[in-house]
């Protein structure tokens, strides 16, 4: 399937999330059959101050890995000349450009770019413009409806005037954060309204419910974000429904399995980080009935070598046992059963 000349594999893409799509997280996603992962949003201007942002630590949030491909990155900012020389800096690693205009924080607003950028959609065309004047990879916009009404229609065609290969967008807007339900007949009507591709998103929270998106939105493509979060396996249950009709759910050991996949990238990558590791082994495994005294274990761990041998211990001894035992409860095997 191509998507802005880019071959993908799926239709649902990781959704860009601050502090979240690290580059660990969106291997496992690509693992788990995303079709396309995005950085967070980085700053334009930082980069743009920085002659080379892949060697220098602070600026780990670009970076990448073949294995990932295809990635895009997303930047924002306002400043028309510091997204030139970001994009020069690091476009090289990635297969798409993407221009954050909906992020509503103040962090992003206060400084005229993100969500702000939609009460002026001139400014993102003039943005779209001059990154399309330097870049050789495809342009994207990712839009929510509007700064405090429903614009998404005039702002989407002022943002395909100015050239963009395709537009994402987030059925709510700005002020509404994250309050109310995503507004799909919104995107659906910006899918009629332009002829480049747009992608959908906002509350895609199961496989099925992706489906359900892509057809409300009539969008060829969606995109998923605080699902994937804690459900990094839903790219594959929408899969699944969408190839084969077929309903997928990850087993214990699929989850369990998928940590630690997740904590193999992190350290090939040297990205290990022993909270963020005690957060994704209780959110991936997410599900799992698992005995108290396991949670307990994990919060507790004071080291990763701890948190793998409790999950491993749990994999290899106590899931078994559970397995060959389907009428009893985890929380009623024997107590050598339970330890772990
Ligand atoms: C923790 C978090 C961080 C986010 N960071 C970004 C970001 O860096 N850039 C962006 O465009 N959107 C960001 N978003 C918004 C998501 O990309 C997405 O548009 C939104 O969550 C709606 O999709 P969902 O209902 O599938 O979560 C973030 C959302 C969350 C929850």
């Amino acid at each position: 399937m191509d998507f802005c000349g880019i071959r993908v594999d799926s239709p649902f893409f990781l959704a860009p999330m601050a502090a979240i799509t690290s580059l660990p997280f969106r291997l496992m996603c690509r693992n788990q059959g995303a079709g396309l992962v995005i950085t967070e949003q980085i700053n334009a201007t930082q980069i743009a101050r920085n002659p080379d942002p892949f060697t220098n630590n602070e600026f780990f949030t670009v970076k990448t890995a073949p294995e990932e491909r295809p990635v895009g990155v997303q930047l924002f900012g306002a400043v028309e000349k510091d997204f030139i020389a970001a994009v020069d800096a690091v476009e090289r690693n990635f297969e798409l450009v993407n221009i954050n205009c909906g992020c509503p924080s103040h962090k992003e607003v206060s400084i005229g770019a993100g969500a702000a950028l939609l009460k002026e959609p001139s400014k993102i065309a003039g943005i779209v413009r001059t990154i399309k004047g330097v870049s050789s990879r495809p342009v994207t916009a990712k839009i929510r409806l509007g700064w405090e009404e429903n614009r998404s229609v005039a702002i989407a065609r002022e943002i395909e005037r100015a050239g963009a290969d395709a537009i994402m967008v987030h059925g709510r807007t700005a002020t509404q954060g994250y309050s109310g339900i995503a507004d799909w007949d919104a995107i659906r009507k910006v899918r009629e309204a332009v002829s480049v591709p747009v992608v959908a998103n906002g509350d895609a929270n199961s496989g099925a419910k992706a489906l359900q998106m892509l057809e409300a939105t009539m969008c060829d493509f969606g995109m998923i974000g605080r699902a994937a979060m804690t459900n990094p396996y839903i790219f594959r249950e929408a899969r699944e429904l969408l190839e084969n009709c077929a309903e997928w759910k990850a087993s214990p050991s699929d989850k369990i399995s998928g940590f630690f996949d997740y904590l193999g990238a992190c350290e090939r990558h040297d990205m290990v980080k022993l909270s963020d590791l005690k957060l994704k082994a209780v959110q991936f495994t997410k599900g799992i009935d698992f005995t108290k005294q396991v949670r307990v274990q994990l919060q507790a761990a004071g080291d990763v070598a701890t948190v793998k041998r409790i999950l491993a211990g749990f994999l290899q001894e106590t899931l078994p046992r559970a397995q060959s035992h389907p009428t009893r409860s985890i929380h009623n095997m024997p107590r050598a059963a339970k330890s772990v």
